[in-house]
């Protein structure tokens, strides 16, 4: 038996995009996900989230389904184009579902967790260029500040961004997220954008003078080499840069690493849009840090790729239905790496989950390999906290299976199963599972 701390929460995640469904209802406006998923070979079939878990309708069977899971707290996004549908326009209608969310929660005793931006920007800051352009970071504090003084006082948990590097390389490097361009450097000005938007909101918050906490959510992924050659290990130290000190320096420690400062001058010339002052902005103190962990890298020395000369070798034993190897020895590296290179500040696992192709047979979902990776993954967290680790919850991903952005619907990352012809939900065998990890707060090994 493994027993976790009495205050430590249990809890699991979703994002509005992926689950809300309601695409126009109550004066919503359109998002880069609606617009992207449009086009065609973007996304799975084509598929979008206009009706998706089409939870703007179910919130309180779901929040049903939290309470009986026994969560104590809700990880959710808020949809930006709800409340500011189009250019100068606010849509107090907006937050009418999120009223009745929170009071769903409060009466069921469940703590909401609230992410501000999950990746559904309004089209009409995209087309004023999204997040490579200054001005959305504004944008951005305007939409945090009606959130604060509406639910400031109700919601004591704050999170900025989820994933920033997504939104930023996957989204405007690789093509892959919305809104689908693929220019590296534009890539580059998104990131620092979104770093200096959470910097504002944050300072926002306090000046504010509200009493809950503030943090990030960062996607950190390991790098883990490929072979013992000296190249391969050169290739990790870029590949980490890349993707985990890029942000990580930043916020902890003030200024971004000299050596992709120095790779990316060398490629795209001064990044002149890393303004004065902007590193302090960025520096502000968080309450917490946020991780979403999935996997990690093998990373090998590429020459092919040019910009940062490394790739990701893909696995294929022990992975799950998105490819990805299941290394939960990885996460109990990374949080002990954070800790000792980064900061002391608490941590929460804000998602950890997999996708396996269930099927409901019989009215079962027998998801027995994602039992196995949640378990293995709470060991690994257990682990942290036993060495003196500051990690104070957990938040599963996902709650319900869902819109996994270009893939659509065809990969399930839920603990509870959704037929997407009837919307009907079925807890499947993983909930039963942590149900009894979260009352007994422990897992048994
Ligand atoms: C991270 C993202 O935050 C979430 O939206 C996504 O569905 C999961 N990872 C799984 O890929």
């Amino acid at each position: 038996m493994k027993t976790f701390p009495e205050s430590f929460t249990w809890g699991a995640a979703t994002a509005s995009y992926q689950i809300e469904g309601g695409a126009h209802a109550e004066g919503r406006g359109e998002s880069i996900w609606d617009r992207f998923a449009r086009q065609p070979g973007k996304v799975y079939k084509q598929q979008n989230g206009e009706i998706a878990c089409d939870h703007f309708h179910r919130y309180k069977e779901d929040v049903q389904l939290m309470a009986d899971l026994g969560i104590q707290s809700y990880r959710f996004s808020f949809a930006w184009p709800r409340l500011f549908p189009q250019e100068g326009r606010f849509n107090p209608e907006g937050l009418e579902f999120y009223k009745r969310l929170l009071d769903e929660l409060e009466a069921k005793g469940i703590t909401p967790s609230a992410t501000i931006y999950h990746w559904d920007l309004p089209t009409w800051l995209q087309d004023k260029g999204g997040w490579t352009n200054r001005e959305t970071v504004e944008h951005f504090v305007t939409f945090a500040k009606v959130l604060f003084e509406e639910f400031g006082s109700r919601i004591n948990s704050w999170i900025t961004h989820n994933e920033p590097w997504c939104a930023a390389f996957l989204g405007y490097g690789f093509g892959v997220h919305a809104p689908g361009h693929t220019d590296w450097n534009e890539a580059l000005i998104a990131s620092h954008h979104l770093l200096l938007s959470h910097g504002k909101v944050v300072e926002l918050y306090r000046s504010m003078g509200l009493k809950g906490e503030i943090g990030i959510t960062l996607n950190l992924s390991p790098a883990v080499p490929a072979t013992e050659s000296p190249e391969d290990a050169a290739a990790v130290e870029r590949s980490d840069g890349f993707a985990n000190r890029w942000f990580l320096d930043p916020l902890f420690k003030g200024s971004y690493p000299q050596d992709m400062l120095r790779l990316y001058e060398n490629r795209f010339g001064i990044l002149n849009f890393i303004k004065d002052g902007d590193l302090e902005t960025i520096s502000v103190q968080n309450d917490f840090l946020g991780i979403n962990y999935y996997s990690h890298n093998i990373v090998g020395a590429d020459d092919e790729n040019d910009v940062l000369g490394a790739r990701n070798i893909s696995e294929t034993v022990n992975v799950t239905d998105m490819g990805w190897g299941i290394h939960p020895d990885s996460l109990y590296h990374l949080l002990t790496r954070i800790k000792m290179e980064y900061t002391d500040i608490p941590l929460y696992i804000t998602e950890n989950g997999a996708a396996f192709p269930d099927q409901k047979v019989n009215g079962k979902v027998e998801d027995y390999e994602r039992i196995k990776y949640l378990h293995d993954h709470f060991a690994a967290a257990h682990r942290f906290i036993e060495d003196g680790g500051n990690l104070q919850g957990y938040y599963v991903w996902s709650f319900l299976d869902n819109y996994e952005w270009a893939f659509g619907f065809s990969k399930r990352f839920g603990i509870i199963y959704v037929d997407y012809e009837t919307l009907e939900r079925t807890p499947k065998e993983s909930y039963k599972w942590y149900q009894k990890v979260i009352k007994s707060n422990q897992i048994v090994t």
